[in-house]
């Protein structure tokens, strides 16, 4: 990335890049609390739509065929549901610190990112230590990790034919780890060793600040954790994040 700020006396002089990069980052910002606002509206018809379908499943003389379509319609409305909850939850500023699964925070990031997966044309594969026992830490800190890491894999895969496997696993007897890796275009030698650095970005003006991997890393360090990352020659990256289980 080109030098997009420097200091000259008391005054930041900001280029071009880092202003368009700013005022991008602050129009996220702005939709993020306004999309909480919508996802909290959705509640209340989803409530409505999951117990009138619950009333009239419960109806005398309904024909097998209609109870059936209402099965789905409840199913589908508690899917949404919980999902709107747990966006919710990830939304709020507060701590939410407490016993964490990894998978179930790992499949709440795949199940959020499914469209974004899904426009890309990208198989999403999970592979999931089951036995790994939870971590005290703060959740909405580790599904951020999850976004940043997981997001830019997706968008390093804009052909058609990616995949994306995310693992967990244990990592020792004090570790537990999440390992993501897809089969994008790799990261060129030249650029690995600068990737977690502050506004380090290959993606236009707009598209990316550069900060997502430079604060993933202090999340992860502030953990007690590590996070790595091995990039091939043909394609492919593969991140891994270690996390203790106790602190
Ligand atoms: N899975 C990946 N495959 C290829 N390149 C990657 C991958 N993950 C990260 N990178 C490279 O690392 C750079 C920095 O990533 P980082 O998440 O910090 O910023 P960004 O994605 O460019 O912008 P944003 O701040 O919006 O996340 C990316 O621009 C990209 O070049
Ligand atoms: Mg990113």
């Amino acid at each position: 990335m080109k030098d997009s700020a420097a200091k000259h006396g008391d005054e930041a002089i900001i280029s071009p890049d880092l202003l368009c990069q700013l005022a991008y980052n602050e129009k996220m910002a702005e939709l993020g609390k306004i999309s909480a606002g919508v996802v909290h509206e959705l509640n209340a018809p989803l409530s409505v739509i999951i117990s009138a379908a619950q009333m009239i499943m419960r109806e005398e003389g309904v024909p097998d065929s209609v109870l059936e379509m209402i099965a789905r319609i409840s199913s589908e409305a508690q899917r949404l549901s919980h999902l709107t909850k747990g966006l919710l939850k990830f939304s709020s500023h507060d701590e939410t610190i407490g016993e964490t699964d990894l998978n179930i925070t790992v499949d709440f990031i795949l199940n959020f990112l499914n469209y974004e997966a899904a426009r890309r044309g990208v198989i999403v594969l999970r592979q999931f230590d089951y036995t790994l026992p939870t971590i005290r830490l703060d959740t909405n800190l580790l599904k951020q990790i999850l976004l940043n890491i997981i997001m830019n894999a997706l968008q390093a895969m804009e052909d058609g034919c990616g995949k994306l496997l995310v693992e967990t696993a244990a990592a020792g007897s004090d570790n537990i780890c999440f390992i993501v890796t897809d089969n994008g275009p790799g990261i060129a030698l030249e650029a690995i060793d600068r990737i977690f650095d502050r506004y380090f970005t290959t993606k236009r003006p707009g598209e990316g600040t550069g900060l997502g991997l430079f604060v993933t890393k202090k999340l992860v360090e502030n953990m007690g954790g590590e996070i790595a990352v091995a990039s091939r020659g043909g394609g492919g990256t593969t991140f891994t994040v270690t996390l203790p289980i106790s602190r």
